[in-house]
């Protein structure tokens, strides 16, 4: 076995509450220092990414969420814990770029310890811990060593849409002590939805 300890010290990089205020339903709420641990080993190695359990303002605490630049699929496998997986597709203009505010499909999944997600090319992703413990998946995203700051690994992924709205389309809160949606009412157009048997309700 061959394995190339030169990038370790990059392995490792965490998600604080500072930068995911910009894409909370609440920027204002009171959350953990850091939302969630990211350990990059790339194709071959595996991501394994541990997200804080707990809510902000009712929201549970997850991943900031990004698109991929260019054709890049990409499959979670579920390690630990209970999650909700959404994924969105925005509409494109006549140049083939992103519109922010209209999209094309959104669908949320409940997960758990065993399941994998698969996110097909042109979906951007995030994930929601909705357990009392850590939720721990596996990724096969490809990463970048040569990146500049350790946070914004693998290369390929844009965050810029997301943080223009403040989020997805929706956000996964705890209602009742269940997972349940709020509609991000930034976006103009949502034109199919798949719910995945969550309610959607007006607030929390
Ligand atoms: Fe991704």
């Amino acid at each position: 076995m061959k394995i190339d300890f030169t990038f370790v010290p990059k392995h490792y990089a965490p998600r604080p509450h500072e930068k995911m205020k910009e894409v909370l339903m609440d920027p204002t709420g009171n959350g953990p220092s850091i939302h969630y641990y990211m350990i990059r080993g790339g194709v071959k190695q595996r991501n394994i990414t541990v997200w804080e359990p707990g809510t902000i303002s009712g929201e549970y605490i997850k991943t900031y969420g990004h698109y991929h630049v260019g054709d890049l699929d990409e499959t979670y496998w579920i390690i630990f814990g209970q999650g909700v997986a959404l994924q969105q597709k925005l509409a494109v203009d006549e140049k083939g770029n992103m519109i922010p505010d209209i999209v094309e499909e959104f669908k949320a999944k409940k997960v758990k310890q065993g399941d994998s997600v698969y996110m097909p090319s042109g979906y951007g992703h995030l994930v929601a811990n909705v357990g009392i413990t850590y939720f721990v998946t596996a990724d096969d995203s490809p990463v970048n060593f040569d990146e500049k700051n350790a946070v914004s690994l693998p290369g390929h992924a844009d965050y810029e849409p997301v943080k223009k709205m403040q989020g997805f389309a929706y956000y996964v809160v705890e209602s009742n002590g269940k997972p349940a949606l709020v509609k991000n009412k930034r976006y103009k157009e949502v034109r199919k939805e798949d719910f995945g048997g969550l309610p959607v309700i007006e607030g929390v």
